[in-house]
C-alpha cells in the first residue's frame, strides 16, 4: 500500500477508533482532575488582559474557551490551525471577520489548513470536498458530513475560540424522519453515492414521506472507490452509513432487489422477483457497469470484472500468489495492478495505447506511472489487445495477444470501460442517448415528469463547458447530482454546477484531477513529471480546461475553486513562469 493512501487509511481507522472510544474519553475529560486545570489555563489568559473581560456568553462545562492568537496574526484570506482539547480547528479570516470550523476533512480526514481557501469556503487538498467556513456545512463532495463550527470572539486584539472538551470529528446535518400521514414515496433505484446523497438531502430538507432505496446487490451503500485501492478491506470499514443510521432516518434499504422495468404512466417499478412498487417520484441512479471483453474464452469463470465488494474480495483471493493479467490501462486497471504488484506471483497489464491513461492524462504522466509500476515488477504489454483466451474446465490458463504473445494467467481482470445501467428503461418513455446514458437537464430531470436521474448513469449538461452534454464517472459528481435531484424533487430549484474532481492512487501516490479535459490539444507542465512532482494544465483553444497534479497540493483544489467561481484560466496564465495568479502557499 502506498504512503499517501496509507496515511489516508490510517486516518480513517483513527476515526473509527474515536467513535468506539468516545465514552472512555468522555469520562476522562469529565474527571474531577482535569476541570480545574482547564479553568486555570483560561484564567491565565485573562490575567494578561485584565481590563478586557472576554464574555463568550454562557459556556457550558462541556466547553472551553481558549486564546488562540492575536487579531493581527491573520489577514483576510488566511487560515491557521489551532488545537483545543485535542480538536484540530481551522481558524479563518475573511472580510475582517474570524470564523472557526473543525480542521480535518470529513471525507478521509485531510488537514484543511493545507487546502484552498477562497472567500468563506475551503476546498480540501486531497479530493476536493468544500466546506463553508462560517457554518461548517459541506458544499461540495466527496464526504457526507459537515464540520463543526465554533464560536469565535475577538476582544482587545485577541482571538478566542470556544470548543467542546470532547473530541469531535464530524457533524451530521440535521435530518427529519417520516411524518405520519404523509402519503408520498420517493423510490431510489441504486445504492451508490448518488442515491444515498439524494436520500439524505431529502431528509435534511424535512421531507416527511417514504424513502425506499433498492439495491441489486446484497450490500448496503459502500465506498466503492476503495475496491481497487484496498481490495481486501473489511466491509465495515467502507460502509457509507451503518444500518442503524439509515433506520433512524427512515431510509428504507432493500437489498438484492433488481429493477427490471419502469412504468412511468402507472408510476410503478417491477423487480426481477415479480413484485412491484409504486412511487410518486423516482430517481434512476443505477451507475455504470464494467464492459466485458468480447473475445473467445472471455466467458470463463476466472475472467473478472470489478464492480462490487464481492468482486473485489473474489479477485483478491484468486490473485494472491498467482499469475494475474489485467486488461485495460485506465484508472481501475492501473490501481488494481499497483495494489496486486506485491501480492500476486506476477502482474501483466495489456493496454491498447502506447502508455496508460494516454487519452485522459497524456503520454508523459502515463509513461511515469508505467515506470513506477515496472519498478514493482508489473509487466506492460502496450499497443496491444487480447485476441483470445484459452483454458480448460472453464478456467482461463493463457491470454493470447493480438501480436501472438501468450501470457500465463490464473485470473484475468478486465477494466476496459463502462456501460450505463439503463437496460431496465427499455420500453419506457425515459429518454436515453446513443450510449444508453439517461438524458437529464441541469435540474437532473429526465424527459418524464417525476423521473429524475443522477450519477454515472446520466448524460448531463456541464456548466463548466457551456452545458455540453457529458457522462462523467466521478464519485463527487454522483453525490452532487443526488443532492441537486433531491432539492428539485422538493421544488427547491437548484442547478447542477459542480466542477468535476477526481483522484487516483498508485503505490501511495495520489494523482488529482479537476475540470473536463476532453478535446485538449496541449499539455503545459509545471514542476517535473519524472520526479513525480508536477502540475499539468490541459489546454483547449485559449483555455486551460483541466488540471492534474502529483505532489503539488493544493494546486488542483485551487484550480477547481477558480473554475467554480466562473473564472477562466487562460493558456498564457498556464504557460507563465510565474504561478502567482494561483496563489499557492
Ligand atoms: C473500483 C472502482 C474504483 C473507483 N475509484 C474512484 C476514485 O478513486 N475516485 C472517483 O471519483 N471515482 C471512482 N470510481 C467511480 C465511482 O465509484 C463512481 O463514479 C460512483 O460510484 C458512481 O455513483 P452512482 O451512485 O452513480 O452509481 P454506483 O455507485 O455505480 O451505484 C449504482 C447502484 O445501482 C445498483 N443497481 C444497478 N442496476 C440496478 C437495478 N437494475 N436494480 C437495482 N439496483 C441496481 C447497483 O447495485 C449499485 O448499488 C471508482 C469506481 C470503481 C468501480
Ligand atoms: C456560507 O454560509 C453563510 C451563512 O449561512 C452564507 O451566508 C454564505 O453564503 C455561505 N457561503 C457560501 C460560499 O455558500
Ligand atoms: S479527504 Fe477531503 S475530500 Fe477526501
Amino acid at each position: 500500500m502506498s504512503a499517501v493512501f496509507l496515511r489516508e487509511a490510517v486516518i480513517l481507522s483513527i476515526q473509527w477508533c474515536v467513535v468506539q472510544s468516545s465514552s472512555t474519553q468522555l469520562t476522562k475529560l469529565l474527571s474531577p482532575l482535569s476541570a480545574p486545570l482547564r479553568h486555570r489555563r483560561n484564567f491565565c489568559t485573562h490575567l494578561y488582559t485584565p481590563l478586557c473581560k472576554t464574555n463568550m456568553g454562557p459556556t457550558s462545562s462541556r466547553e472551553v474557551t481558549q486564546l488562540v492568537c492575536q487579531e493581527s496574526d491573520l489577514q483576510d484570506g488566511q487560515m491557521k490551525e489551532v488545537e483545543i482539547e485535542q480538536n484540530k480547528i481551522l481558524l479563518v479570516r475573511n472580510e475582517g471577520k474570524f470564523s472557526a470550523v473543525s480542521g480535518l476533512c470529513t471525507h478521509y480526514g485531510a488537514p484543511l489548513i493545507k487546502g484552498a481557501l477562497v472567500g468563506n469556503r475551503v476546498r480540501c487538498p486531497w479530493h476536493g470536498a468544500c466546506f463553508n467556513t462560517t457554518t461548517g456545512d459541506i458544499e461540495e463532495f466527496p464526504g457526507l458530513d459537515c464540520l463543526h463550527s465554533y464560536k469565535v470572539k475577538v476582544d482587545c486584539g485577541k482571538v478566542y475560540v470556544t470548543a467542546s472538551k470532547q473530541k469531535t470529528t464530524k457533524r451530521v446535518k440535521e435530518m427529519s424522519s417520516r411524518e405520519p400521514g404523509v402519503c408520498h414515496t420517493v423510490l431510489l433505484i441504486g445504492g451508490g453515492p448518488a442515491s444515498l446523497q439524494c436520500a439524505e438531502t431529502l431528509r435534511q430538507n424535512k421531507y416527511g414521506g417514504r424513502i425506499i432505496m433498492v439495491i441489486k446487490d446484497e450490500k448496503l451503500p459502500i465506498d466503492k472507490t476503495k475496491l481497487s485501492k484496498a481490495m481486501n478491506i473489511e466491509i465495515e470499514k467502507i460502509l457509507l452509513r451503518p444500518s442503524d443510521f439509515l433506520q433512524k432516518h427512515d431510509i428504507e434499504v432493500w437489498t438484492e432487489k433488481d429493477v427490471v422495468s419502469v412504468n412511468t404512466e402507472g408510476k410503478v417499478v417491477t423487480f426481477s422477483d415479480g413484485t412491484t412498487q409504486p412511487y410518486d417520484q423516482l430517481l434512476v441512479s443505477t451507475g455504470a457497469r464494467a464492459r466485458a471483453l468480447q473475445v473467445p474464452g472471455a466467458e470463463m469463470e476466472n475472467v473478472k470484472l470489478l464492480e462490487s465488494y464481492k468482486d473485489a474480495a473474489g479477485i483478491y483471493q484468486m490473485s494472491v500468489g498467482n499469475k494475474v493479467v489485467i486488461v485495460g490501462t485506465s484508472f481501475i486497471g492501473m490501481e488494481v495492478a499497483a495494489y496486486l504488484s506485491d501480492k500476486a506471483a506476477s502482474v501483466a497489464v495489456v493496454g491498447k495505447s502506447e502508455f496508460p491513461y494516454q487519452l485522459s492524462l497524456g503520454p508523459d504522466i502515463g509513461k511515469m506511472t508505467m515506470k513506477m509500476l515496472e519498478e514493482k515488477n508489473v509487466k506492460f504489454y502496450m499497443n496491444s489487445g487480447v485476441a483470445e483466451m484459452r483454458g480448460e474446465n472453464g478456467r482461463v490458463k493463457e491470454v493470447v495477444l493480438q501480436n501472438g504473445d501468450v501470457l500465463q494467467a490464473d485470473v484475468v481482470i478486465s477494466g476496459i470501460g463502462v456501460i450505463p445501467n439503463s437496460d431496465f428503461l427499455k420500453g419506457s418513455a425515459v429518454e436515453v442517448d446513443s450510449r444508453n446514458a439517461v438524458v437529464v437537464d441541469k435540474f437532473m430531470r429526465t424527459n418524464i415528469p417525476d423521473v429524475f436521474a443522477a450519477g454515472d448513469v446520466v448524460s448531463f449538461p456541464l456548466a463548466l463547458r457551456e452545458d455540453k452534454m457529458v457522462q462523467i464517472g466521478h464519485w463527487q459528481l454522483a453525490q452532487a447530482h443526488g443532492r441537486v435531484a433531491a432539492l428539485n424533487m422538493l421544488k427547491k430549484q437548484t442547478e447542477i454546477n459542480s466542477v468535476p474532481y477526481f483522484w487516483t492512487v498508485l503505490l501511495g501516490k495520489s494523482i488529482r484531477y479537476t475540470g473536463y479535459g476532453e478535446g485538449y490539444t496541449d499539455i503545459v507542465f509545471k514542476g517535473n513529471v519524472e520526479e513525480m512532482k508536477f502540475l499539468a494544465f490541459y489546454i483547449k483553444g485559449d483555455e486551460a480546461v483541466a488540471a492534474a497534479s502529483l505532489n503539488f497540493d493544493p494546486a488542483v483544489s485551487k484550480v477547481a475553486e477558480l473554475m467554480a467561481s466562473g473564472q477562466k484560466i487562460t493558456k498564457s496564465q498556464a504557460e507563465s513562469q510565474d504561478l502567482g495568479w494561483l496563489q499557492l502557499p
